[in-house]
């Protein structure tokens, strides 16, 4: 089972963001797009979900999307966005329980528990989300969306999390919480697809890279595949050496940093 948006081009006011985009992404695998500031990757998961009008089509475990009403879209794919703003003052397990209401209606109410949990925020379930850091209300976010779609199989049909910077505000321990989380989805058959900017994270937990670069995909391949030397300083302009770590041969970077070395040494 698979996500393909085929030709893909979107307008932003009198911008081409994207131009003729195909990406496709496979159920049991972790997909990362990368890509510098701007290259399209937030509106290529826009034109996904049907939040950005777009041209191409769009086909989700085989469905044309265009044809799937709003709530069989909310009970087969669950969506955090890059950034999310809450108006209203809802405590965190309020939150999270908004991802049982938008899933399936038979869904078991003891999941917005166990999403905290997984996230590690079990003991938050009272606090107001407004009185949480950036990083807190960034994974109860994430607990919504995987509420919704918790289990990554229903009926032989997988379910998809497609995640925008999921680990955009998150210090190392948690990084390394919601990227095996993302694994363990996949490993039980879900499809993930995942903004990330975190290349050494992105080598470590995808299967599959696709590489943005000015509103078009630049190349996709496994993570050895894509990450290297010629083509990170190409598209994001700055020399970054790519090692591999034995003895999986998982591509490492180490950024070279652009400043005058002396001021280290003063
Ligand atoms: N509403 C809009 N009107 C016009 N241009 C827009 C609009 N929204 C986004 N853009 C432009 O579209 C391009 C792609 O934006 P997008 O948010 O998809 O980038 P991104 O790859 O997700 O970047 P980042 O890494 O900063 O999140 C950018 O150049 C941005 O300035
Ligand atoms: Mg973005």
């Amino acid at each position: 089972m698979t996500l393909q948006a085929r030709n893909i081009s979107v307008k932003l006011g009198r911008r081409r963001v994207l131009a003729g985009v195909d990406f496709s992404a496979s159920a049991g695998r972790v997909t990362a797009i990368v890509g510098p500031n701007g290259s399209g990757k937030t509106t290529l998961l826009r034109s996904i979900t049907g939040e950005v009008a777009h041209q191409g089509e769009v086909r989700l475990n085989g469905a044309d999307v265009a044809n799937l009403q709003p709530w069989q879209l909310a009970a087969i794919r669950a969506v955090q966005p890059q950034s999310s703003s809450i108006a209203f003052p809802f405590n965190v397990l309020e939150i999270v329980r908004l991802g049982l209401s938008a899933g399936l209606s038979a869904a078991d109410s003891s999941v917005p528990m166990k999403a905290l949990q997984a996230v590690g925020l079990n003991r938050f379930a009272g606090r107001m989300y407004q009185g949480l850091s950036g990083g807190e209300q960034q994974r109860v976010q994430l607990a919504r969306v995987i509420t919704q779609v918790w289990e990554p199989v229903v009926d032989g049909i997988p379910r998809w999390l497609i995640l925008d910077e999921p680990v955009a505000s998150l210090d190392i321990g948690h990084q390394f919480t919601v990227m095996d989380l993302a694994r363990d989805y996949a490993a039980r058959g879900g499809g993930v697809v995942a903004v990330m900017h975190d290349l050494n994270l992105t080598a470590m937990f995808a299967d599959y890279v696709v590489l943005m670069e000015t509103g078009q995909i630049a190349t996709t391949g496994s993570p050895a595949e894509v990450l290297t030397d010629e083509t990170l300083a190409r598209t994001y302009g700055c020399a970054v050496p790519v090692n591999t770590t034995p003895p999986a041969q998982i591509p490492f970077l180490l950024p070279q940093a652009r400043v005058n070395m002396t001021r280290h040494s003063a």
